[in-house]
């Protein structure tokens, strides 16, 4: 693990270019649960995998927004770890040695902004913003729990506030997209954390980067659909190892 680590940030530290993607995985320390872990409490009998998508909005739309009404709840009260507070320290580093930096994140959750992350690419939207199923305008929610499902858009009466996030079977933010698939394909160094590398897009970025001759590492305290393809494998909880690979980086 050691070598494993000197050899991460040394990586880290020449590349002028650094791509971070990150997954649910960095936020499991927050508390916020993965999609490949059970659900607790009232929510033990749904699988996340069949709520985060269309088709179940359209058949029970007072189920799912009642689900991810409950999440939002739990991400806003959920407080960034020492991974994603180490994450923003490696732009402000990165950045201040002239270098470019870009974070990529499959979460829905804003922890890596309420870090200090900046410039964040949120492949998947987030959950803190909702919108109009008929006028497509978007409107934060209070911060306080909803009681009412579903919940009945103000802009027009017959619609509905869905989340902000990309469902299974939805297409990606274009632009966002676009931007990350850009930075991937001229970084020096790729590094994916917190991600099982089996939702597409955003695990061919990790593809698009080697191809593009960036060294690959991973964090994650299991082996993953990308492990067998990354340059470095570190299996490890992204809040252990990513301050140690920064006080690496600076030392
Ligand atoms: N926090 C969030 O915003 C959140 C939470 C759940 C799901 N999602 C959505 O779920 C989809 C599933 O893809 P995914 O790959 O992001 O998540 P995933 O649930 O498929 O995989 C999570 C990965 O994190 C790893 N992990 C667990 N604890 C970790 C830790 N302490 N440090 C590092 N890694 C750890 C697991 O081994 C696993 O490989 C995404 O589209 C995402 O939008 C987001």
């Amino acid at each position: 693990m050691e070598a494993l680590l000197d050899r991460a940030a040394s990586v880290l530290s020449a590349a002028k270019r650094v791509v971070v993607l990150t997954g649910a995985g960095i936020s499991a320390e927050s508390g916020i649960r993965t999609f490949r872990d059970t659900m607790e409490g009232l929510w033990k009998e749904f699988d996340p995998q069949t709520l985060a998508t269309p088709q179940a909005f359209a058949a029970d739309p007072a189920l799912v927004s009642r689900w991810y009404d409950h999440r939002r709840i739990g991400c806003l009260h959920a407080e960034p770890n020492p991974g994603h507070a180490a994450l923003a320290q490696l732009q402000q580093t990165l950045l201040g040695r002239g270098g470019s930096f870009t974070l990529v994140t499959q979460n829905v959750d804003r922890l890596h902004q309420r870090a200090g992350s900046t410039g964040v690419l949120e492949l998947h939207g987030n959950i803190h913003i909702w919108r109009c199923t008929r006028t497509g305008r978007e409107m934060p929610l209070p911060p306080e729990p909803l009681t009412e499902f579903p919940i009945r858009s103000p802009l027009d009466p017959a619609g509905l506030l869905r989340p902000g996030v990309v469902w299974f079977g939805e297409t990606l933010p274009a632009e966002t997209l676009l931007a990350a698939e850009e930075a991937a394909s001229a970084a020096g160094a790729l590094l994916t954390i917190g991600t099982s590398a089996v939702v597409y897009p955003a695990a061919g970025l990790i593809d698009l980067a080697a191809a593009a001759g960036a060294t690959t590492i991973e964090i994650n305290p299991t082996t993953t659909a990308a492990s067998s393809r990354v340059d470095v494998v570190l299996i490890a909880k992204a809040g252990l190892v990513l301050p140690e690979l920064l006080r690496r980086m600076t030392r």
